[in-house]
């Protein structure tokens, strides 16, 4: 399973013993750096950063660090190693042996999953063009830089599994990726929160934090497909996704540590005192979360699908964590409890199990977010404050499933139009909100220099010094 870097795509996947996929790759890889000149880093392409790059997919050492001008970055294909005696583990195929190739009846569900996955991958790229120019230090530079070129990465995984199982079809999807545009009105990314803007880093921060962290449960469901090749693929993803992960949370801890900094300082919690501190004030930061929570929410699609239960029966797509749950992995009599709503309430109900796996797979998406919110808090009690921030209720400012009908408020009350547009300005980011946080979104480059903004972090990369220069700009 070693990474053979002699190639031109580097790969663990023997790529040289089939000439024709490699050649397809290889007609692929010139547009896929065209794209990547086009919507990767604005500005820095010529420019060294440290950046690691995969060496083997064993989770000790995986990766080397190095200084790499980003164009030149070693996009290739990385599986983790086949699973002996793989079997597919819940479904109506639970037992059967893992397959190798694509089941034809399987075809265009699989297709469609592996492309709405691959699809957010080259779109956060696309959301994050030009967040470099306003970086708070070259450590979070560095770090933006990671993630585009890990997303970049990921698409390459993707463009793999459809140039090699599913021909023709598989071929012209993989052009589609690179002629989509996040925000595009024309030829939009496939899904909602990938069309969204990411103006500034406090929205960059929470986008890793909270829609990295839907990736990782679609690509943890993914992992435990019976299409073996996908499942290989999305784990050593998750390997790459759990940096991004902690980009997101660690880049908001160290915000909420240099606010409570500000507030301590002029013993005031007044959002007006605190933004002439140069700090960023908790309502602002709350009203970021709301945003970016609601509109990852929407990804999980609506609370009842068949082609949820579909994509499970069949066995493409499982639960997160499937083969640790203990039930019969086929559910077919099993119920979950769903929201809904009656008159102009939030009930919850129960539903066949089956139907229900998006708003499973939301629920545990949830869980894992309110926990990195409780880490967040512990920030905050530990800097002096008595403010929290909350997770608003799901229901909250969705615009997919049975919620999209309605206004709900964070805590979960149905609104009447006229309360809703009272009140939103409190519970979402304003204008006046975007350019305050525009406003405090100045390059700071000087290697160990942070914006006023935000908090060092605790260490460097790669045990490296936190005033290492982990980008050469000069
Ligand atoms: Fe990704
Ligand atoms: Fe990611």
């Amino acid at each position: 399973m070693t990474i053979n870097y002699n190639e031109r795509i580097p790969n663990n996947v023997s790529l040289s013993e089939d000439k024709q996929l490699q050649r397809a790759l290889e007609r692929w890889q010139p547009k896929y750096l065209d794209w990547w000149r086009e919507m990767g880093p604005e500005g820095f392409q010529t420019k060294d950063v440290y950046l690691r790059t995969a060496v083997s997919v064993d989770p000790q050492g995986w990766a080397q660090f190095g200084y790499v001008k980003m164009p030149d970055y070693r996009w290739g294909i990385f599986l983790t190693p086949p699973e002996k005696d793989r079997r597919v583990n819940f479904g109506d195929h639970k037992g059967e042996a893992a397959w190798q190739e694509v089941p034809g009846e399987y075809r265009s569900v699989l297709r469609r999953l592996i492309v709405t996955q691959g699809d957010t991958e080259p779109a956060s790229v696309e959301q994050q063009h030009q967040l470099g120019r306003t970086c708070p230090s070259l450590y979070d530079l560095r770090n933006l830089f990671q993630v585009n070129v890990e997303e970049g990465r990921h698409l390459w995984a993707m463009v793999y599994l459809l140039m090699k199982h599913f021909g023709r079809d598989g071929r012209e999807e993989a052009g589609g990726m690179l002629e989509r545009r996040s925000g595009d009105a024309d030829r939009p990314r496939i899904l909602g929160a990938f069309n969204e803007k990411t103006p500034d880093w406090l929205s960059f921060f929470f986008f890793a934090m909270l829609t990295d962290r839907d990736g990782k449960y679609q690509l943890a469901s993914l992992a435990e497909s019976g299409f073996d090749p996908l499942s290989r693929s999305c784990k050593f993803m998750l390997t790459e996704e759990a940096h991004h992960l902690f980009v997101g949370e660690t880049g908001i801890a160290r915000i909420l540590a240099k606010t409570c900094e500000a507030m301590k300082r002029i013993d005031s919690d007044d959002p007006a005192k605190v933004r002439a501190e140069g700090a960023i004030d908790l309502p602002t930061i709350q009203k970021y979360l709301n945003f970016h929570i609601s509109v990852t929410e929407d990804l999980y699609g609506s609370e009842i699908s068949t082609n949820a239960a579909n994509a499970y029966t069949m066995g493409v797509k499982g639960r997160f964590e499937e083969t640790k749950l203990h039930d019969d992995h086929r559910l077919a009599n099993a119920t979950y409890s769903i929201p809904d709503l009656v008159a102009d309430r939030i009930v919850v109900r129960e539903a066949p199990a089956l139907t229900a796996l998006n708003e499973r797979l939301r629920d545990d998406y949830i869980i894992d977010c309110q926990k990195g919110v409780d880490r967040w808090n512990k920030v905050l009690e530990k800097g002096g404050t008595d403010a929290r921030l909350n997770l608003p209720h799901k229901a909250f400012h969705r615009q997919i499933g049975i919620f999209e009908q309605v206004h709900v408020s964070p805590d979960g009350r149905v609104l009447a139009e006229a309360e809703w547009t009272r009140h939103h300005a409190d519970w979402l980011p304003s204008e006046d909100d975007h350019a305050f946080v525009q406003s405090l979104m100045k390059p700071v480059t000087e290697p160990g220099k942070f914006a006023s903004w935000i908090a060092p972090p605790a260490r460097g990369i790669n045990n490296q010094p936190i005033d290492y220069p982990y980008a050469r700009l000069s």
